[in-house]
């Protein structure tokens, strides 16, 4: 059984929310305050999240494994989670994207456990733009992350960066400078209608074609070839020498060659981030169905993928779910 959709598309990058909670406040994300945490029972364990993922890899198809949040190192047990999945057969590529806190400790055991990388977020190099920006004064943890992230081999290490107007878009051309001095790969990211406190607004998005005008002032950037971008989302330029992506989800849909499926922390199948019904795997694991059953309602959650986002529509609505909870 494959997962295949109306349009013909494949999922095989399955994207796994362990945790809703998070350290940090980003405002494109969350509010200060944080929002209504899923109760402890909601969640799934990790004896259902491997069953889940064991299914997606050994019958579905899936060859990818991202593990998201929130903020998926405050998942007690991420080593050994990422250790049984990379066990899988065929094993799975397994992958991390995190806001880096804390990573500068598990950084090693996640490599050992057999992570194969990480995508972590940086929006600013700078103390109190990150305290305006996340509403916590962690940067340097972050920073820390990154550094224990490459020193580990967790390669190539891809930050990713979300410009907001009248915050941080003063800080495209620095990151930029900082991450090709380091060998991170660095991915700017159109920010997309996924907060919780639903406040964007298309003025206020910093657009790719802007960002990309931002770093020609002070960067040399040659488009690398369509075809290597396959399914990736991240639109690639070569900049002295190394790649940098940017990520234009609402001005340059990439929804017609997407290969992603989602599981949330409380065990919801996903079609799309911006999907409008979920497919309950969770209660249905805890009634007691079998693997073959689940392969099938999983499967037939796919099918019903919509097209595209919407983003653009003039009658989009934005998902009842957060980002946070939906997992990045
Ligand atoms: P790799 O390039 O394989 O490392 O993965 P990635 O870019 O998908 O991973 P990451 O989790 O770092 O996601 C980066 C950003 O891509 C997210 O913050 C989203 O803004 C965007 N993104 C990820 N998945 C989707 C998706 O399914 N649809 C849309 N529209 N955007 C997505
Ligand atoms: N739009 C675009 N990207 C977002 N992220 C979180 N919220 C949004 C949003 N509204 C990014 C984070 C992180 C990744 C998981 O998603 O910066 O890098
Ligand atoms: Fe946390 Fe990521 Fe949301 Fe920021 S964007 S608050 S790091 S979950």
């Amino acid at each position: 059984m494959r997962l295949v959709d109306a349009y013909g598309r494949q999922a095989t990058d399955l994207r796994v929310s362990l945790t809703d909670r998070c350290n940090l406040r980003c405002g494109y994300c969350m509010p200060p305050e944080g929002l209504d945490w899923l109760p402890k029972p909601s969640l799934l364990t990790d004896d259902e999240v491997l069953r889940l993922v064991r299914i997606g890899v050994e019958t579905l198809g899936i060859t990818e494994v991202r593990y998201t949040g929130g903020e998926p190192l405050l998942r007690r047990g991420l080593p050994e989670i990422v250790a049984r999945t990379t066990a899988l057969s065929p094993r799975p590529e397994v992958s991390l994207t995190t806001n880096g806190i804390g990573l500068a400790k598990l950084a090693r055991p996640l490599k050992d456990a057999g992570l194969d990388r990480v995508n972590v977020s940086l929006d600013t190099l700078d103390r109190d733009t990150f305290k305006t920006l996340a509403h916590r004064d962690r940067l340097a943890d972050v920073l820390a992350g990154l550094e224990a992230a490459a020193a580990a081999g967790l390669t190539p290490v891809k930050v990713n960066a979300v410009l907001l107007r009248g915050v941080n878009e003063h800080e495209a051309v620095p990151l930029l400078r900082y991450c090709l001095d380091r060998g991170y790969e660095l991915r700017f990211i159109e920010q997309m209608p996924l907060d919780a406190q639903h406040g964007w607004t298309r003025e206020n998005m910093i657009t790719a074609d802007e960002t990309l005008a931002l770093l020609s002032e002070r960067f040399e950037l040659e488009p690398e070839p369509s075809e290597l971008r396959g399914s990736a989302p991240a639109q690639a330029f070569v900049v002295e020498g190394a790649r940098i992506g940017i990520i234009a989800s609402v001005t340059r849909p990439f929804c017609g060659a997407c290969d992603r499926v989602r599981l949330t922390a409380d065990g919801q199948i996903r079609n799309c981030l911006f999907a409008r019904e979920e497919s309950n795997l969770r209660d249905a694991m805890r009634a007691g169905i079998s693997d073959e059953e689940i392969a099938g309602r999983w499967a037939a959650s796919v099918t019903a993928k919509l097209p595209g986002h919407g983003i653009n529509d003039p009658a989009f609505l934005q998902p009842d779910r957060p980002m946070s909870a939906i997992g990045g």
